[in-house]
């Protein structure tokens, strides 16, 4: 099995606020020799010095910049467990090290398509991360972006205000606290009519249950679909198997493959949601 090594990147935490309950922003600074991450590419972040966690966290990138003598990524991620936790609780200054950018990127494509993003929960990161890189590119800059964005009630909805800023932004509350009443897919699948396969893409990052169903409702459909898919993972580099997932080969049988390595980006009907 062949793994690429990729060198642990030394950062210093520049910020680290609380945006909503339980949700931060946090900026960081690193070297130069950091590869500019392209969209659905995630780092694996850990504290420096800390033996608990032990193992570093994946987050998406939510924004990349180059300067004279740093880069600084931002992240914005909720706190679940032990090791968002001890994230939060960083403050200016603090050693942390990044190892990436790892895993497969989203296909790009030329800007003569709609770009259609659905965006359920934290998948607000990577596919902001993605309209930011298309709305930078010359040609892309005056492409139709429309992303939906759900969460579960207002006050989880985290990071739409920079997603507004770059795309047709339709929001949805499962609770119906703002925007559409119902769940994100319910409101895309409103509007799907109104899009041609020939000159649309579809990118999707959320909870398993709403790409599931995204990809029952495009099955017939000639859709290009992307999703990129969250597992829970401990190397990140393809070595361990922890983040296995399923997909189907060739011929429509059964096989695994590692979401840090081969992912975390697949075609949404290449993969087994059972
Ligand atoms: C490629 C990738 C990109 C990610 N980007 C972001 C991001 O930008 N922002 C963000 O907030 N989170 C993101 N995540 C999820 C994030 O990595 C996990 O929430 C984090 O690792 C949890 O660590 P913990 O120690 O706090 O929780 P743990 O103690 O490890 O787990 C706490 C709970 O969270 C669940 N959990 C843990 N990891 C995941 C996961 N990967 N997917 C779904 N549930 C999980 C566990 O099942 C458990 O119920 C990403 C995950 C991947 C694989
Ligand atoms: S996390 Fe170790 S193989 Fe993917």
């Amino acid at each position: 099995m062949m793994t690429v090594c990729k060198a642990v990147a030394a950062g210093n935490v520049a910020s680290n606020r609380e945006l909503i309950d339980g949700h931060f922003l946090m900026n960081v600074k690193l070297p130069l020799s950091l590869e500019r991450p392209l969209p659905g590419q995630f780092l694996m972040v850990r504290i420096r010095g800390r033996r608990e966690p032990f193992l570093g966290r994946p987050l998406s990138v939510y924004e990349f910049q180059r300067h004279v003598k740093n880069v600084t990524c931002e992240f914005l991620y909720r706190v679940v467990g032990k090791g968002t936790q001890f994230l939060s609780q960083l403050r200016l200054g603090d050693a942390v090290d990044v190892l990436g950018p790892l895993g497969r990127p989203f296909e790009i494509y030329p800007p003569n398509r709609k770009i259609v993003l659905i965006a359920g929960g934290m998948g607000i990161v990577p596919m902001t991360y993605l309209a930011g890189h298309y709305r930078s590119s010359g040609a892309g800059r005056n492409m139709k972006i429309i992303c939906y964005a759900g969460a579960q009630n207002a006050d989880a909805l985290v990071g739409i205000e920079r997603m507004q800023t770059c795309s047709d932004t339709r929001i949805s509350t499962d609770d119906g606290s703002r925007g559409y009443s119902g769940l994100v897919t319910d409101l895309f699948a409103r509007d799907l009519r109104t899009y041609d396969p020939r000159e649309t893409a579809i990118f999707a990052c959320g909870p398993r249950p709403m790409m599931k169903q995204l990809a029952v409702m495009l099955k017939d459909k000639s859709f290009p679909c992307q999703v990129s898919v969250e597992e829970r993972m401990a190397c990140g580099v393809g070595v361990c198997l922890g983040c296995v997932t399923a997909v189907k080969d060739d011929w429509g049988k059964r096989q695994y493959k590692r979401v840090c390595k081969e992912g975390p980006v697949f075609n949404i009907q290449d993969l087994i949601w059972d």
